[in-house]
């Protein structure tokens, strides 16, 4: 703890990355965990491809309906609150798989959002976005007549490019790479610490577990990112809140 609070002191260029794991203590569940994750009872197959949307839009859409109705029911936790803190006085980007936008509601600014947000929808076939879902019984229609489908990446398509280019040219010139809560399992995202540590940067890992990235990190702390995140920025009254 003492090493990872030193990391980020002194960093003056930081890049980080999260996945469903800084969520998790918000109520979200994490894609693979083998119990409760959110492939455990369907496959990615039937629920996050443009080829199930088209066989089952009514599946599809529930699930989503779902889980934005799960998003909007939680907060954000210490994990997100203290990485606000973080970008403070440094050149900061927060990189993002999560849809679930919890770091922009807790303060977060500028968020590459690698896979999309479920809380924005889009013609499933001109691809016009709409920043809030039209919420109705049935599945709503884009003015031209087709399906609109959540603004995210399923699974066989490409991420913007835009963002991923962004992404990447961060993680080229960071001075410190920290993933958190994240798998690393799924690509281009996990490119991208180790991008930034052939480049020179020092990786810091922070996650429950120990993952395929592990090995490649200068250090890793495991532990609950709502618990580490705010001790590793100070926060001790978020520490207090938790041991009450
Ligand atoms: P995963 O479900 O693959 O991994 C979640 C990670 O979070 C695991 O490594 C856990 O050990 C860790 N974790 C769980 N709770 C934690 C906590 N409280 N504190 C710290 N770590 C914790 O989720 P992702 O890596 O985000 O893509 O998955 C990447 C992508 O796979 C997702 O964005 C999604 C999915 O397919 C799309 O939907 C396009």
């Amino acid at each position: 703890m003492k090493i990872a609070r030193m990391m980020v002191a002194k960093a003056k260029s930081i890049v980080v990355l999260t996945g469903a794991g800084i969520s998790a203590e918000s109520g979200i569940p994490t894609f693979r965990d083998a119990q409760t994750g959110l492939w455990a009872k369907h496959s990615p197959e039937e629920l996050a491809t443009s080829e199930a949307f088209e066989r089952n839009p009514g599946l599809v859409w529930s699930w989503y309906a779902h889980r934005r109705a799960v998003v909007k029911l939680v907060q954000p936790n210490a994990g997100h609150y203290a990485l606000v803190k973080m970008a403070l006085n440094r050149e900061f980007t927060l990189i993002t798989q999560n849809v679930d936008s919890l770091h922009q509601r807790a303060g977060s600014q500028n968020v590459l959002e690698l896979h999309g947000s479920i809380l924005r929808a889009k013609c499933f076939t001109e691809g016009k976005i709409f920043h809030k879902w039209p919420e109705t019984d049935k599945i709503p229609k884009c003015d031209c007549g087709a399906y609109l489908r959540p603004d995210v990446v399923w699974f066989g398509e490409s991420l913007a490019k835009e963002t991923l280019d962004k992404a990447f040219e961060v993680a080229q010139k960071c001075d410190l790479f920290i993933s958190i809560g994240t798998s690393s399992l799924v690509q281009p995202a996990a490119l991208l610490p180790l991008i930034a540590i052939k480049q020179g940067a020092q990786l810091l890992e922070i996650n429950k577990e120990e993952t395929s990235l592990t090995k490649y990190a200068t250090h890793a702390v495991q532990g609950s990112s709502g618990i580490l995140l705010p001790m590793i920025m100070g926060m001790w009254k978020y520490r207090l809140d938790v041991l009450k």
